[in-house]
């Protein structure tokens, strides 16, 4: 619960930068992958960047929050499914399990394909 405030905060903190809304997804409306994409705006943009999310993180590279530049970092299906889970590589700053269950495999899924575009790989 603790968690779930604490994003709720996060939110509504970003909301007159980023709307934290579906604004900016550059998913079709009729992908599959769209679902994942609204939902990554919606939960996980406050402190990851993702272009294709339309999701810009903080704009303070010094918050402790701030999470990986997620256009820089390839990711997989098992990466992203586990980082929700257990809160992050680290399980020290990302609140775990924003998004479970079906929400979650959305998420993956789209994380899995459009991550990494700037990895150079
Ligand atoms: C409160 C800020 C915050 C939110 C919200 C957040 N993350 Fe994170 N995330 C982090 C931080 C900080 C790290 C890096 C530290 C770590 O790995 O423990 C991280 C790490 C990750 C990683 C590992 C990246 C790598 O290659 O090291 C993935 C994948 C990830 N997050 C995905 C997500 C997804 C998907 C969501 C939404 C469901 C999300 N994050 C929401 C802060 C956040």
């Amino acid at each position: 619960m603790r968690s779930v405030l604490a994003l709720t905060f996060v939110c509504v903190g970003l909301l007159g930068l980023t709307g934290c809304g579906s604004q900016g997804i550059q998913v079709a409306e009729e992908d599959p992958l769209r679902k994942g994409a609204v939902l990554f705006a919606e939960r996980c943009a406050g402190c990851h960047t993702l272009d294709a999310a339309g999701a810009e993180g903080t704009s303070n590279r010094s918050t402790r929050a701030m999470g990986p530049n997620l256009n820089q970092r390839k990711e997989t299906y098992f990466s992203t499914i586990y980082a929700i889970r257990n809160g992050g590589f680290s399980g020290a700053i990302m609140p775990q399990n924003i998004v479970v269950g079906s929400d979650a495999e959305d998420v993956a899924r789209f994380v899995a394909k459009y991550a990494g575009k700037d990895a150079g790989n």
